[in-house]
């Protein structure tokens, strides 16, 4: 029968444990490779063909850092993916469902408002409208 470890060795243990998933959170929360902070257009960007974003839909431009939705009606919406709570970029899109991975945030994206906290403040909406056939965003003035 071996020794059971000592209450200092689980401990540190479990810290080796986690070291690797704390790192994980960092990464997620900066853009590969780059220093530069993540942010939203600050001149008219062209994200794609019009025909991408359906009635009821949406659709995340990551490159970016845009989400477009169309309503029911066929009128384009469009939010700056720069998380209000810590400034991360959102990456993930489900359904009409924006998703931060840094602390769990989520937001409309045919409305911008949140749905999930800790972020408290809506997305930043963005002008948008189309240019032959293409979906052009550009920030308010
Ligand atoms: Fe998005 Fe904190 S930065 S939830």
């Amino acid at each position: 029968m071996s020794p059971r470890p000592s209450a200092s060795r689980r401990t540190v243990l479990r810290g080796a444990a986690l070291a690797p998933v704390a790192g994980l959170g960092l990464a997620a929360c900066s853009p590969e490779g780059s220093s530069a902070k993540p942010a939203a257009p600050t001149a008219p960007v062209e994200l794609g063909p019009e025909s991408e974003v359906a009635k009821g839909g949406a659709r995340l431009y990551r490159e970016h850092n845009v989400v477009v939705s169309r309503d029911e009606k066929g009128a384009l919406k469009a939010y700056s993916t720069i998380c209000t709570h810590a400034s991360c970029p959102i990456s993930k899109l489900e359904g009409t469902k924006l998703m931060c991975f840094c602390h769990g945030s989520e937001f409309d994206a045919m409305t911008g408002e949140v749905l999930a906290p800790p972020a408290t403040v809506p997305l930043t909406e963005l002008e948008v409208g189309s240019e032959n056939g293409r979906i052009v965003a550009s920030p308010r003035n």
